[in-house]
């Protein structure tokens, strides 16, 4: 046998948000081990290998950068490199479904199911798979019936890990995780494949916030924690709508019952909405396994989060129709930024969305720019090009513009020349702050009329 270079051979399969930034770190930081991410999209993998890396993510170059060609390596060769390995985390993606049973609730695990064939096929020695994308609870029980399938010899052991990074923060998250959680069958292989993740971890995580548990408490972890965080948006959003009648400000609610330490102060900042891949994802997960349990009050209490994210979506497009004389017909309006959150290009399930096709159905003409998401703007709309511009200069976009709409905390948008912008647009000229970022009164003295979300408008007219 040649000497191995290397003390593990570690495989991701999924090059995406998730494969990508969690498999640089590792290799960044564990320089004994060789870490390759395999792909079936080519031109993703060839992106992983340029200067301009498939997603948006502050910090992750520097990182590939330290690895790559060292200990990180981006292939799409699948088979020959599940045969390789001694670990394998799976990071494919599991949309939800579009179509048949649980249509629009359960996970589409199409993805994983041939993932769990091809590594079937192509193992000739015994694999630690690791769930790595977020899946619905007992995944891995369908996973080890797949791959244990085969009288051939070969043991397969399933571990959960959740990924709890979230897009923006990606690198920091993953450097200084607040805890990485690892699920195994209670059996001594389980616990001797957990084991072997933890001693990945263990190369920069401290040990006591790696922690360990069965594997179906793992898989429910992950859906329950986004789900908990969904839950207070949803919670300060519908207390905005609330403040907005009352002359409440919902910042100065938050503030105070955040500083209630059993409360906490995060994740209150009442918003157009959530986004992301993950919270209406997982919700949905969470609801669908629910009810086919029979347990309907625990799936109904958690449908509830993803109305009231609905609801805050709508009711932000009916106030700018309401405020802007009850017609927009014509009018042109700007949205500031088009991605989910802030310091991201991904655009999925961004209020953004719903909210141009909202404003284009009441035939307004929508003038989107954004500094990274753009690109993912124009594939979402793509039925629509024609009703919307696209424009990377936000006072271009501004430019002749009835009303601009904050879609997205961008910190480029809290410090531009708002007197400068007001001057090129039509009057009156409307403000609707769907992240409560701007300079609220300073807009107002300068004639624009302003809508924030949960706090008092400030109108001229
Ligand atoms: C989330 C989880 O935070 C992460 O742990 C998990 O691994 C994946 O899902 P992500 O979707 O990347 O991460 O971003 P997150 O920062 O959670 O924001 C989600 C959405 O909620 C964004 O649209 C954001 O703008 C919105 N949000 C967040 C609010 O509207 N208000 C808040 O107070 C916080
Ligand atoms: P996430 O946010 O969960 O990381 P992404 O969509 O960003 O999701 O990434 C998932 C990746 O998995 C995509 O790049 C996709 O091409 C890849 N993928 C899907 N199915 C397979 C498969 N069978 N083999 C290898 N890669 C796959």
């Amino acid at each position: 046998m040649p000497e191995r270079k290397f003390s593990k051979q570690i495989l991701c399969i999924g090059a995406g948000y998730v494969g990508g930034p969690t498999m640089a770190v590792i290799a960044a930081k564990c320089p004994q081990y060789k870490v390759t991410i395999v792909d079936i999209n080519a031109d993703k993998i060839g992106q992983w290998q340029s200067e301009k890396l498939p997603i948006y993510e502050p910090g992750l170059l520097e990182v590939v950068k330290q690895a790559r060609g060292r200990n990180l390596f981006f292939s799409t060769e699948i088979e020959k490199n599940i045969e390789e390995a001694d670990i394998i985390f799976v990071s494919v993606n599991t949309p939800t479904k579009t179509f048949g049973e649980g249509a629009g609730k359960s996970a589409d695990l199409q993805y994983w199911e041939k993932t769990a064939r091809t590594i079937l096929r192509a193992a000739k020695s015994d694999k630690i798979i690791v769930e790595k994308s977020t899946l619905p609870v007992r995944t891995a029980s369908a996973m080890e019936r797949i791959v244990n399938s085969k009288e051939n010899g070969i043991h397969f052991e399933v571990v959960s890990n959740p990924e709890f990074l979230a897009e923006g923060t990606a690198v920091a998250d993953l450097e200084k995780p607040d805890r990485v959680l690892i699920g195994s069958r209670e059996t001594e292989s389980g616990r001797r494949a957990r084991q072997e993740i933890v001693d990945i971890y263990a190369n920069w995580v401290p040990r006591e916030r790696i922690i360990t548990s069965n594997i179906w408490s793992s898989e429910l972890s992950k859906l329950v924690a986004n789900a908990f965080l969904a839950q207070r948006i949803s919670s300060i959003n519908s207390i905005s709508a609330l403040c907005e009648k009352t002359e409440a400000d919902v910042s100065e609610v938050a503030y105070a019952i955040g500083m209630d330490s059993r409360i906490g102060s995060k994740f209150l900042q009442a918003s157009v909405g959530f986004g992301g891949s993950c919270f209406k994802k997982d919700i949905l997960n969470l609801v669908y396994i629910a009810e086919s349990y029979g347990l309907q009050e625990v799936a109904d209490y958690w449908q509830n989060v993803i109305k009231i994210n609905d609801y805050q979506e709508n009711r932000f497009v009916r106030k700018m129709i309401s405020v802007m004389f009850n017609t927009i017909a014509g009018k042109r309006i700007a949205l500031f930024g088009f991605a989910f959150k802030a310091d991201t290009g991904d655009t999925r399930e961004a209020p953004a969305i719903t909210v141009t096709r909202k404003l284009v159905d009441e035939r307004a003409r929508v003038i989107i720019t954004d500094p990274q998401a753009i690109p993912n703007a124009k594939k979402d709309l793509q039925d629509i090009l024609d009703q919307v511009e696209f424009e990377p200069d936000p006072y271009q976009a501004a430019q002749g513009t009835h009303a601009i709409a904050v879609m997205t905390e961008w910190k480029l948008y809290k410090t531009l020349d708002y007197r400068k912008i007001y001057a090129g647009m039509e009057k009156p000229a409307f403000v609707f702050d769907g992240r409560n970022i701007l300079p609220h009164d300073e807009l107002y003295q300068i004639g624009f009329n302003v809508y924030p979300i949960g706090k008092p408008s400030q109108s001229h007219i």
